[in-house]
């Protein structure tokens, strides 16, 4: 089976005379898929309603004729100045009242019904004309939903807005119920009073903030659904759009049921280093919004990008190294923005496949090299089930979009990075060297041995009901801090945090907050909290944890760690309870990394999940099954040595014994 080996492709930027010559190098370069028109509107529509297709035509047809694939872009991500220029109320206004305007892109209102029926006329025509093109291999709608705009706080947005909760609570009582308005007079008469949560002298009401952060995301998906019912009547080519890893403004669970393939675009920055360790984590997120499906890594940079304070450039290997990553992880596609780096506008630092400097590049030889190898790869002997197959894991961890938007709303207990405490838990399970899927928490948990709830703030009555019936029949349920506090309303559950039944579950209910702060933390404008001591065999002694603690009253459980200082000295850090046939722990505060490390080998050992042995002798090497492989990557700066049996199908040579250099790779049968 292939792998997809391309990038975005704009043509449209480049004299004609480029194109063959940009066909020769994608052949070269073992280019199997290319992007096309993904911001091509105001060339396809240059007047409103006069469309050119002619130059779409010639460059699909010579795409063809090359023998590269081509991913379809609507080119609805962003609009000609025309369509502002007739419609002003096309363009997204900020909470602030700040209108955006044109000269950049992604200016529009996702609810404007203009904007919408524009769209949707590019797209009929687009369907109409390439539908049957034989180069045609998938349908690319828009473009990443939501990157520059994801709220819009303008008039249009806040009518339909005031539809969308209409149609939510039926009536305004119920809504003034839900939304708690009985708080700081802000009691609402009718729907025609109710604004988008615009900038406001204090803290806005919060469930009328997660419901517009719940409304934003539903608008998004559906200016892409509108698109999809056009392409789907005409067309049964596979339908996608690049999602952006971890993106917090859109629900990504609820559009993934809408994808035909999922497919991401990552972007991890070469001079973080923990970048490998988080593109691990997004990996297996896109992995497992397919539900366990092969993915497309829609975009990476091939070297440096423009867009961050500092762009470091990939060091040399880099950029193969975490392709493999991607591959390892599930992916069945490589791609990059762009293909031909930009001589003018505003990505032209931005590196491309065909650097500046031309072929006589390193960046150059690296692409044309992984095109190469992915292509023996895909037709290599033995070596076609790589793409296709699957990457099994026995571990997940609970991840929830309006958990996300609840737990980093202002008027909180205290600052918590939602993302920051999943990383922290995968961070713990990948270093073991197992796989971590994501799952929702009121998915099919079955399949697991291990689920993690971290953080998971807003909790329906459902979810608390999977989540405690894994564990009870047999599963290992870890639930941490800051968990189920209150219902999808933001309605506090009372008689005790945790709400009635996880304590069941955890035999543990919690009394009160009591997170470390800095001293006049606000007034002075920051400060680091101090860590929190903390003792337990289960850290291997004594040890600290951050962000959160909390006074956990144990009613049927073994605290197995405690605090040890201050207000909270002697109090219960971690529980673990029998539960029916299975195990419920409770961590109550965010231990540092190497604590965190052993108590989840503990939670690993005692679930039964087997902890692969160690592949290399150092420990930044990366080692991933994949079907029937597995796909070693080493992240660190000495070289490491292999220990895996079989043979490593890029070079042939025995797997055991492999020198591994500093983003290295390997591939081994086993
Ligand atoms: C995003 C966009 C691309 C490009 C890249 C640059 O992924 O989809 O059009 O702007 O960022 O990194």
């Amino acid at each position: 089976m292939t792998i997809w080996y391309g990038g975005d492709y704009n043509p449209e930027q480049w004299p004609r005379e480029v194109w063959p010559d940009d066909v020769r190098l994608m052949n070269r370069a073992g280019v199997n898929l290319a992007t096309v028109g993904v911001f091509s509107w105001a060339k396809l529509e240059p007047r409103p309603g006069e469309y050119d297709f002619d130059w779409l035509d010639d460059v699909l047809d010579g795409l063809h004729a090359g023998g590269v694939r081509v991913d379809l872009a609507t080119a609805t991500a962003s609009p000609p100045p025309w369509l502002a220029a007739q419609h002003p109320e096309t363009l997204p206004v900020t909470e602030d009242g700040v209108r955006l305007s044109t000269g950049s892109r992604q200016q529009y209102c996702p609810s404007s019904p203009v904007y919408r029926e524009r769209a949707r006329r590019l797209v009929e025509r687009l369907v109409e004309r390439y539908a049957e093109h034989p180069a045609l291999e998938l349908w690319h709608v828009n473009n990443e939903y939501g990157c520059h705009v994801s709220h819009c706080y303008c008039e249009v947005s806040a009518a339909a807005f005031r539809t969308w909760l209409e149609a939510k609570y039926g009536s305004i009582e119920e809504l003034n119920r839900v939304w708690g308005t009985a708080f700081w007079s802000q009691r609402y008469d009718s729907f025609a009073e109710i604004e988008p949560p615009r900038t406001a002298p204090s803290f806005p009401n919060p469930t009328q903030l997660l419901d517009f952060d719940r409304f934003s995301s539903d608008e998004l998906l559906a200016c892409y659904r509108a698109e999809v019912e056009v392409i789907r009547a005409a067309s049964d080519v596979r339908i996608t759009t690049n999602f952006m890893g971890f993106f917090k403004p859109v629900d990504y669970w609820k559009w993934a049921q809408h994808v035909d393939i999922v497919s991401d675009d990552t972007y991890p920055d070469p001079a973080d280093p923990v970048s490998s360790a988080y593109a691990a984590m997004v990996r297996d997120l896109m992995r497992s919004l397919g539900g366990g499906a092969p993915w497309l890594l829609m975009e990476q940079s091939p070297s440096a990008v423009n867009w961050r304070e500092q762009n470091a450039a990939k060091s040399p290997g880099q950029m193969r190294a975490w392709s493999y990553q991607a591959v390892a992880r599930g992916a069945d596609g490589v791609l990059f923005f762009q293909w031909r780096q930009s001589q003018a506008g505003s990505e032209k630092f931005h590196s491309g496949m065909v650097p500046h400097g031309g072929t006589d590049t390193r960046v150059w030889r690296e692409i044309e090299q992984l095109g190469t190898e992915l292509r023996d790869l895909s037709g290599g002997e033995g070596t076609a089930s790589l793409s296709g197959s699957r990457v099994p894991a026995h571990v997940a961890i609970a991840l929830d979009w309006e958990s996300w938007w609840a737990i980093e709303q202002p008027a909180s207990p205290t600052s918590v990075s939602y993302l920051e405490t999943l990383f922290a838990w995968h961070r713990a399970f990948t270093a073991l060297g197992l796989v971590v899927d994501f799952v929702r928490a009121d998915g099919d948990l079955s399949t697991y041995r291990v689920v993690v709830a971290p953080a998971h703030l807003v909790a329906t009555d459902a979810q608390l009901e999977n989540l405690a019936g894994f564990a009870e029949a047999g599963g290992t349920l870890v639930v941490g801090f800051g968990t189920a506090i209150t219902d999808e309303h933001l309605h506090v559950r009372l008689g005790g945090y945790l709400g009635e039944r996880l304590r069941q579950t955890l035999g543990v209910w919690i009394e009160e907050f009591a997170p470390p702060a800095a001293p006049d933390l606000r007034a002075r404008g920051g400060g680091t909290p101090p860590p929190v001591p903390l003792t337990g065999d289960i850290f291997g002694g004594d040890a600290t944890g951050s962000v959160w603690a909390e006074s956990v009253r144990v009613e049927h459980a073994e605290t197995l760690a405690t605090f040890t200082g201050g207000a909270l000295a002697g109090w219960p850090a971690v529980t673990r309870r029998a539960a029916g046939a299975g195990h419920a722990w409770y961590v109550a505060t965010l231990p540092e990394p190497a604590a965190l490390g052993r108590l989840v080998s503990r939670v690993v050992e005692e679930a039964g999940v087997e902890v692969p042995a160690a592949v290399a002798n150092a420990g930044d090497v990366e080692a991933v099954r994949r079907g029937e492989f597995v796909i070693a990557i080493n992240h660190g700066r000495q070289t490491a040595v292999l220990r895996l049996e079989g043979t490593d199908v890029l070079t042939g040579a025995p797997a055991s014994g492999l020198e591994l250099p500093p983003q290295g790779v390997a591939i081994v049968r086993s």
